[in-house]
């Protein structure tokens, strides 16, 4: 496994791979690293000759207040735990060799952004999209994995793609959850112990929003009612969203019954730690 800092040798080596026929898988991660971002790895490496992980705490999809300079890091262990997926390649740049200190061209993808994360943290998408896609032409990939718990960064990427005809599939995996249902994330590290068992009020929403539409309960208004409600029983909470959208637009839905396929999303601070999590719920 090489470990790649700079953005012409990336491309340079890209370029050669291909030269060779030899196609590129892509998992664009921020870092410390867990069975989640595994999963994406092995994908890449059962579809695809070669696999590129890109290990990149990207400053402009943060907000002003938000945990930049806080994000987990510990670049030796996700070293460690991709030598052993026998990972062909690390992306890991600096900052200053990502952003040029002129950098001023961004990616913007409407109307997919506008609800849920993208009204809760503002500019958020565009550092998002405007990254992906500077990895995409360095790395040059032909199959790109991420994760479905970032599902309107996975909408967005998918629309960014196919309206600026990037020649690049993007394949979305599964959540993968601890054993109790939380979803995987790099962000639970910041749980203490008692918010750890507070998290679990965001899988304990998606199950009771499952199970009432088995029981006919499919009423939008009641659903997101219910599941408020139990949040807010729960210590430390604080939400910041419950919506149920149509899954493609990501437009939200506010009436009605749930037919056919539809996501909840979810985004609840636990302490300082916000988290998020989604499922589809079919009528
Ligand atoms: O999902 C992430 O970890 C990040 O948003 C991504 C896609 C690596 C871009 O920085």
């Amino acid at each position: 496994m090489e470990i790649i800092t700079k953005v012409n040798q990336m491309q340079m080596l890209a370029k050669d791979i291909k030269k060779n026929n030899r196609s590129i898988g892509l998992v664009p991660t921020m870092g410390y690293l867990h069975e989640g971002h595994l999963t994406l790895v092995r994908a890449s490496k059962r579809d695809t000759d070669v696999t590129v992980v890109s290990i990149f705490v990207n400053p402009i999809q943060f907000g002003p207040k938000e945990d930049f300079s806080r994000y987990p890091r510990d670049f030796e262990r996700d070293r460690s735990m991709l030598e052993k997926e026998c990972v062909d390649y690390i992306f890991y740049p600096s900052i200053d060799e990502m952003y040029q200190p002129d950098f001023s061209t961004t990616i913007n993808v409407e109307g997919v952004t506008k609800n849920l994360c993208g009204a809760s943290r503002p500019g958020h998408f565009q550092g998002v999209t405007t990254v992906v896609g500077k990895l995409f032409n360095i790395v040059l990939p032909d199959k790109a994995y991420f994760g479905e718990k970032d599902y309107q960064q996975l909408v967005t990427i998918k629309k960014m793609v196919k309206d600026l005809n990037f020649p690049i599939e993007i394949i979305g995996m599964p959540i993968v959850r601890e054993n109790d249902g939380l979803a995987m994330s790099s962000r639970n590290s910041y749980l203490s112990e008692e918010e750890r068992k507070s998290a679990l009020c965001l899988y304990k929403s998606i199950l009771l929003a499952k199970e009432m539409v088995i029981m006919g309960k499919k009423n939008i208004k009641d659903i997101i009612i219910a599941i408020e409600e139990l949040i807010k029983k729960t210590p430390f909470t604080k939400i910041d969203y419950v919506k149920i959208c149509d899954p493609e637009t990501l437009e939200c839905i506010e009436d009605g019954n749930i037919d056919g396929k539809k996501l909840l999303a979810l985004a609840v601070f636990i302490g300082n730690t916000r988290l998020i999590d989604n499922a589809i719920l079919e009528g």
